[in-house]
């Protein structure tokens, strides 16, 4: 199994383009020590050349002309991409799908039942897609049965689903249904390596629990530092966790969470542009990498 982190940032990129914050206005001008990063999604291979992609972020043309390996170029038009898979129907993870649309077919898209009939009515990219490629549809059951996807011949998917919060636009933001944002847990049955992907989480279950348990590589939430991060900052009136994501530092938070793990690789993604880890040379930088914890980065590659 091959990951390549297309998207690191959270929603808005870093740097987001109305901010001027420490860290926006740093990166922008090159006063801090710390890399752009582009809007959350994953890819995932077992052969490099056809690839899941996981999320369809703003930023997906962008991050296909960064990574060339996503074209293979075996005919006038073509894709690596062969199908597209969601967590859940956040804007950063969604909105790339229109970017999507001169496909040749029908694009196939898994996602949640939740997931779908957000996109089929509150955001209806599905619908507008209709008019252009057209969306194979393909529901996500939470059943607790692993599947296997088209390209991967090797991986298996076990989605999983999270408490975190569904988008301010759906009719489910203050009513969570499971299948709002889900988890998912690769297996590669070829090397068996295992590894949990979480962009959005909000609370830990007992699933979650155990699914991170058995990871070899945790990929999961690093949204914020501390939970009253924006509002200190005064760039919104939401705390992390209001939002759907759990906090690094303090109690509960997920550096306690990641201590805890056997896994071999701990990496936060989904990092929003107010976090100070994002500067390289930040005291909180520093104690992530004490507990053995990296930051995910454009283009980073993790070989399984
Ligand atoms: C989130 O992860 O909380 C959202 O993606 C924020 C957003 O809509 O940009
Ligand atoms: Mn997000
Ligand atoms: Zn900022």
């Amino acid at each position: 199994m091959k990951i390549r982190v297309l998207g690191s940032a959270a929603g808005g990129g870093f740097p987001q383009w109305n901010c001027n914050c420490l860290n926006c206005d740093g990166v922008r001008k090159g006063t801090i020590q710390a890399v752009s990063r582009t809007q959350s999604s994953i890819a995932v291979s077992d052969d490099g050349v056809d690839w899941l992609l996981v999320n369809a972020s703003p930023d997906v043309l962008m991050q296909i002309r960064a990574n060339p390996v996503l074209q293979p170029a075996r005919a006038v038009r073509d894709t690596g991409i062969a199908a597209v898979l969601l967590m859940d129907a956040q804007i950063d993870h969604v909105t790339g799908l229109l970017m999507l649309r001169e496909r040749g077919s029908p694009l196939p898209l898994y996602a949640t039942q939740e997931v779908l009939a957000d996109l089929s009515q509150a955001l209806p990219l599905t619908r507008v897609l209709g008019h252009y490629c057209g969306v194979d549809a393909r529901p996500l059951a939470l059943d607790g049965a692993a599947l296997s996807i088209a390209p991967l011949r090797d991986t298996s998917l076990l989605p999983i689903p999270l408490l975190s919060k569904a988008p301010p636009y759906s009719s489910h933001r203050e009513d969570p249904h499971p299948g709002d944002n889900i988890g998912l847990m690769l297996h590669d049955a070829a090397s068996g390596a295992r590894v949990f992907y979480a962009p959005g989480l909000g609370h830990m279950t007992d699933a979650v629990e155990e699914a991170m348990r058995q990871a070899d590589v945790l990929l999961v939430d690093g949204t914020c530092w501390s939970d009253d991060e924006m509002i200190t900052l005064g760039l919104s009136k939401k705390t992390t966790h209001m939002m759907g994501h759990l906090p690094q530092s303090g109690p509960g938070g997920m550096i306690e969470v990641l201590d805890r793990m056997p896994a071999r690789r701990k990496i936060l993604i989904h990092i929003n542009n107010s976090n100070p880890i994002l500067r390289e040379d930040s005291r909180e930088r520093a104690e992530l990498a004490a507990h053995g914890i990296e930051v995910a980065f454009d283009g980073m590659e993790i070989d399984l």
